[in-house]
């Protein structure tokens, strides 16, 4: 089976640390999250793999120099223009000539669904197109996916006010697509699968989806980055990966507690490092203190940071107390 992976888009939210590294290449306790998300498409049978690349392609032909993740067959599309969502989708789909039930999934999520159920549950309703869909805690702030009894998505709200619907699952970006969806979106026009192709198949009574409540992150985030990292050591999924990659040099004077310390990175003597994560490359001097910190860059001794982030040219001073700040300003880089 194919699948097209989304992975063209800016990842504005997650800079500076996207500055320099794309989003799926950002790696999660110590791996690539892309090359997480492809192993599990390929446990569902997925041998082929669209990457949809538009925003920084050269480090994706870098990162798999052969072609091949996890074992799964990639095809490089490259957009000429950010083609949004069913623009990217639809480039990569024809560029791979995909001409069968395909799986798309968002480049920045990480799940344990399980993706065979998904396409089993859109064979049985004879769907167009079937959404993965997912439970949150405050709809609110999502856009929320209403279905009837029989699994029809019946309507979206965006952002529900209280009372204006009883759903509170959300599109968790995993999607299956009978190739026919393409006539729904026109060769190289930047277009919307959220906004406008599903909501004309809501329309036309042709879009299905399917609810679960196990493991799903949107990693797009530096909050939800930062826990998709702690989630795969501390044993709160069924993977427990190892939080400190080889090749790192850390001081025996360090006391480090719930965080990823990254390949190549070092850690000074007498650092405190609680519910952070070190980037590959990272530089931190002596007595530096992190709490809920993602570091790519440099910080200098004595330094004391909370809930910052340091992208690749960040550097902190000796001796600077710093609190939710993001180094270099990515208003300034961009
Ligand atoms: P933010 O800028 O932080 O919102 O992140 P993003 O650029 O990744 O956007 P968003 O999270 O909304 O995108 C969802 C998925 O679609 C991600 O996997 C993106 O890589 C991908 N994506 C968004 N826009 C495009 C696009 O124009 N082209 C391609 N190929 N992928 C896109």
């Amino acid at each position: 089976m194919h699948a097209v992976v989304l992975v063209g888009g800016f990842g504005t939210r997650l800079r500076p640390l996207t500055l320099s590294t794309p989003k799926p290449l950002l790696p999660i306790a110590n791996v690539r999250q892309l090359e997480h998300l492809i192993a599990h498409l390929a446990t569902a049978g997925v041998t082929h793999v669209a990457l949809a690349l538009g925003f920084k392609p050269e480090p994706f032909f870098q990162a798999f120099p052969d072609g091949v993740c996890a074992g799964v067959q990639l095809h490089y599309a490259v957009e000429p223009e950010p083609l949004d969502t069913a623009g990217a989708i639809a480039f990569a789909a024809r560029d791979a000539g995909i001409n069968d039930t395909f799986v798309v999934m968002n480049g920045d999520i990480i799940c344990d669904l399980d993706v065979a159920s998904l396409v089993q549950f859109h064979r049985e309703h004879k769907a167009e197109g079937t959404l993965h869909l997912t439970p949150v805690e405050d709809p609110s702030q999502y856009g929320v996916v209403e279905t009837n009894s029989e699994g029809w998505v019946q309507r979206f709200v965006e952002k529900p006010a209280p009372g204006e619907t009883t759903s509170s699952v959300i599109n968790a970006g995993t999607y299956v697509l009978e190739p026919s969806v393409l006539s729904r979106m026109p060769a190289n026009q930047k277009l919307s699968i959220e906004r406008v192709v599903f909501p004309q198949m809501v329309a036309d009574g042709t879009l299905a989806a399917m609810a679960t409540s196990d493991y799903w992150i949107d990693t797009g985030r530096p909050d939800t980055y930062l826990q998709a990292n702690l989630d795969l050591i501390d044993g709160s999924r069924s993977t427990i990966l190892s939080s400190v990659a080889p090749h790192c040099t850390i001081d025996s004077s360090a006391s480090i507690a719930h965080s990823v310390i990254g390949e190549g990175s070092t850690v000074g003597a007498q650092c405190v490092i609680t519910d952070s994560v070190l980037l590959p490359g990272a530089h931190v001097g002596n007595r530096v203190r992190l709490e809920r910190c993602l570091v790519m860059g440099v910080v200098g001794d004595d330094a004391s940071l909370t809930d910052c982030v340091i992208g690749a040219e960040g550097h902190v001073q000796p001796g600077h107390t710093l609190s939710g700040e993001k180094i270099p300003s990515p208003e300034l880089a961009s």
